[in-house]
């Protein structure tokens, strides 16, 4: 039997209603044999704030660090929006990726066969994509010093923020995304924008090296970022693996994402070498939070690449993710991803109904 410790951090808007529905499916996950799971609840974002002062507090840090894995909902809401940077909740997530030096983000675009028209593209375009976008984390222009607004002597004033990736910092991203493509196509592309910036021109050497160095048997291609977001509209299934800095993989990943119909579908996990965390990537949805209407199953879903990442539980991971395309057969759907002739349902039902498939799979 090995016992599992999951710190499950609701953050705010609908973050608590989705990750209600994600923790009963923890809970199958602790009945089924051979695993035991014991889940605590912390406190990150706005909702730290209001309560300690700081969206970050140290003991969700501490406890993270414990833990064999975190979930986490979403962090967020206009009520924080004139809070000073340094307190705002998004700097709770921020904090906590950089705290445990979560430097791999992986996030999957799947089209789920029963959402394919869900997609505002065209079927013949989308049918069958399944790209993993491997983002950098934990570095690059989120983090780089120097960074601030400044007044100059004239009084204008200047923002500034500093794009800055070291060779070790880019070698164990691009590591993991060889790792991952050996696993699928073998194929990465790396996506930067060396025609202009000097520290991605270092990004597509460092890439490169290694690529010839250590994995030769996986094809690599490099892309620059514009034309990336070009053609992952025109030709999306071109793409296997998409490696990237911070930035651009935040931007490219909710792209890949409206391929997929919708971003209330979609997981992800960002990796440290000893910790993890599971959120899914839509944000916080302020103006429907608290109505019970959020789509849960992106959250669901990240339960599942927790248990292939960090709990070693694939066959379960694949129950859920199966459990997940049933109740879209069934035609469930929350208000999200809602197509004529469906069953609009709310954020409980769909949880009930992923629930109601686990216990009836063999
Ligand atoms: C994401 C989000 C975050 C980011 C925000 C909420 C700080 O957009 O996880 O993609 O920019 O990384
Ligand atoms: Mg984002």
């Amino acid at each position: 039997m090995t016992s599992k410790n999951i710190l499950v951090l609701p953050g705010d808007g609908i973050g608590r209603e989705i990750v209600a529905e994600a923790v009963k499916v923890l809970g199958w996950v602790g009945s089924r044999p051979g695993i035991s799971l014991t889940i605590e609840e912390g406190l990150i974002g706005g909702s730290a704030y209001d309560a300690t002062g700081v969206p970050l507090p140290e003991e969700t840090v501490a406890r993270a660090k414990k833990a064999d894995a975190v979930l986490l909902g979403a962090v967020g809401g206009p009520q924080w929006d004139k809070l000073d940077f340094s307190l705002r909740p998004e700097r709770g997530l921020l904090g906590i990726r950089k705290a445990l030096d979560l430097y791999c983000n992986l996030r999957p675009a799947q089209v789920f066969s029963p959402l394919i028209d869900a997609s505002p593209l065209k079927r013949e375009v989308v049918q069958g994509i399944d790209i993993m976008v491997v983002r950098e984390l934990s570095s690059g222009i989120y983090f780089g010093e120097p960074r601030g607004v400044e007044t100059l002597p004239d009084g204008r004033r200047r923002g500034f923020n500093t794009l800055s990736y070291t060779s070790d910092e880019i070698e164990r991203i691009a590591r993991r995304a060889f790792e991952i493509a050996r696993k699928r196509n073998r194929k990465v592309c790396s996506v930067d924008k060396a025609n202009v910036l000097e520290s991605t021109g270092l990004w597509r050497e460092v890439v490169s090296e290694l690529g010839r160095r250590d994995y030769p048997d996986v094809t690599l291609s490099h892309m620059y970022v514009d034309n990336a977001a070009m053609q992952l509209l025109r030709n999306p299934r071109q793409f296997d693996c998409i490696v990237t800095t911070n930035m651009f993989g935040d931007i490219l990943s909710d792209e890949a994402s409206m391929l997929t119909g919708s971003i209330g579908m979609l997981p992800s996990a960002s990796l440290g070498d000893h910790n993890a965390l599971y959120e899914p990537i839509h944000g916080s949805a302020p103006d429907i939070a608290g109505k019970g209407i959020a789509n849960p199953l992106a959250t669901v879903l990240s339960v599942a690449m927790m248990l292939r990442y960090s709990l070693a539980r694939p066959v379960e991971a694949d129950l859920i993710e199966k459990a997940v395309n049933q109740v879209l057969d069934q035609g469930l759907r929350t208000a999200d991803i809602m197509q004529p002739g469906a069953h609009q349902v709310g954020t409980g039902t769909m949880g009930d109904a992923v629930m109601q498939a686990l216990q009836t799979e063999k």
